[in-house]
């Protein structure tokens, strides 16, 4: 299971820009994990094609009907919500493109099909991601959800998701989170951090540092990784967080070699 985080395959501060060598990369690195036999699912992040709009128009907290807003492109949250869908469409059809082109079967699902509800326990069927095919390759993401109260819709993270695909598949070994800019959990904040801050087992009784911003960001930031890492952690799953700018790190961690990044331990 691996989680493609927003910031990583996208410019996260320009709207809807993709980082298209590194989903370039990491789709050559699936490729290569599956000629091992493994089999591999997809999660990713929004990045700038999610939080920036999402955020502008408080998509996160729900249906307001007071709320008023107009930027040019849409003039209610519930346009909002069509616009932020269809960008992340836009998204997940970069990083199918490129698993094609490698020569995996990529089979999308967006979530506003599928799933309703947001956090941990959304409501959604999950069998639609089992298959014993390599080729195959189930990908998924964050994304606007229906929700049943008067909320209506709210943002069900790429984060909750992984978590609950990784403890509720059968067979599950290993999630991996790939981030962008960190090599992994660090002691200090990012742009503090040397190679000794790195973090290379976590428990929760270790401090950890993160950048969450808040300003563009409508998930969780690095504390619902790590909430939610832990949890799958607990189920029996091994989870790690690596720097996805070098994609040859998942590769050595399968491989059993010396690899850079973080493990959460149950
Ligand atoms: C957020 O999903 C989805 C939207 C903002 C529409 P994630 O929480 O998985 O995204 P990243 O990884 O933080 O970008």
């Amino acid at each position: 299971m691996v989680k493609f985080g927003g910031a990583l395959i996208t410019k996260k501060d320009k709207q809807s820009v993709a980082h298209l060598e590194i989903i370039k990369n990491l789709c050559s690195t699936v490729k290569e994990i599956t000629e091992e036999g493994i089999q591999v699912i997809i999660v990713h992040g929004a990045g700038s094609f999610g939080h920036l709009k999402a955020k502008q128009w408080r998509l996160n907290e729900g249906y307001l009907p007071e709320f008023k807003l107009s930027d040019g492109t849409c003039s209610s949250q519930r346009e909002a919500v069509v616009d932020v869908r269809k960008d992340m469409l836009t998204l997940n059809g970069i990083v199918v493109s490129e698993l094609r082109k490698v020569g995996l079967n990529p089979i999308p699902h967006p979530p506003h099909e599928w799933a309703s509800n947001l956090g941990p326990k959304f409501t959604g069927d999950l069998v639609r991601f089992q298959s014993d095919d390599v080729g195959t390759i189930h990908v998924t993401f964050g994304d606007v959800v229906d929700v049943d109260d008067q909320t209506e819709f709210g943002i069900l993270s790429g984060d909750d998701i992984v978590a609950r695909l990784s403890i509720e598949l059968p067979g599950v070994e290993s999630l991996v989170f790939a981030m962008g800019g960190v090599d992994g959990l660090l002691k200090v904040p990012p742009h503090l951090a040397t190679d000794e801050d790195l973090i290379e087992n976590w428990s929760p009784d270790v401090s950890y540092e993160g950048l969450h911003q808040a300003d563009i960001d409508v998930t969780g930031g690095i504390g619902l990784k790590i909430n939610r890492g832990h949890l799958v952690a607990k189920s029996g799953v091994n989870v790690h967080l690596i720097n996805g700018e070098y994609p040859e790190r998942i590769l050595n961690l399968i491989r059993n070699q010396d690899w850079i990044g973080t493990t959460i331990l149950r």
